[in-house]
């Protein structure tokens, strides 16, 4: 498997995968929503503001992972991970926590300090998520699933206490993703 930062071109490729897993596992609506996501995002990939990479085997994308800015008032080079998909018939088989393991690895490389996602803590602590508590950092928007709020700090320092309320890239200002 290769991975490989992707830039939008790969838009097409990127968005029929997202529609293809997440249609998949959600159904067919949640599939054209996230797939419509991913190719807003991967139309305005720049790999600062939007960063996405893929996973490769034979030269197919088996999987692809999106990591977008977050702004604080505070100067703070924070990420929010999201979405991320592996390909139904390669899933199960590590190719998820590898993809995000080698994000997190990039994102430290460009000295970020902080990355949050929204999801699962079943699977996100996995790669080293721990439970956020909005006292820590608030969400950009209200969350539906308090407990979804997961976030891990990318340097040697504890993630710190941010006191504004973040804005995040306008692709997820949305309350359907919350
Ligand atoms: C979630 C996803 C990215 C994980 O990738 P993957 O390659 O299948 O996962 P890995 O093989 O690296 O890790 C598997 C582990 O995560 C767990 N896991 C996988 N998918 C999970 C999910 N949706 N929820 C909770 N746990 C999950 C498995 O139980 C497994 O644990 P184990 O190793 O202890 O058995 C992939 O399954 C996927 O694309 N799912 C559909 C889309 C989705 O839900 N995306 C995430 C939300 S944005």
């Amino acid at each position: 498997m290769k991975f490989k930062i992707l830039e939008k071109y790969s838009k097409d490729e990127v968005a029929n995968l997202f529609t293809s897993v997440f249609s998949s596992s959600e159904g067919e609506q949640e599939g054209r929503l996230i797939g419509k996501l991913a190719f807003e995002l991967a139309s305005r990939i720049d790999n600062q503001e939007i960063i996405c990479i893929g996973a490769y085997e034979n030269r197919t994308m088996i999987g692809a992972i999106f990591f977008t800015r977050l702004r604080f008032d505070e100067p703070i080079r924070a990420y929010m991970l999201a979405p991320v998909a592996v390909s139904t018939a390669h899933q199960g088989k590590g190719v998820g926590q590898a993809l995000i393991s080698f994000g997190l690895r990039e994102l430290k490389n460009r000295s970020a300090a902080v990355i949050v996602t929204y999801g699962d803590p079943a699977f996100y602590s996995k790669v080293g998520f721990q439970a956020l508590s909005e006292d820590v950092i608030q969400s950009p928007r209200p969350l539906s699933m308090p407990e979804g709020w997961l976030g891990q700090s990318l340097s040697e320092e504890p993630i710190p206490i941010l006191r504004s309320r973040p804005v995040c890239v306008q692709e997820f200002d949305k309350p359907e993703y919350w």
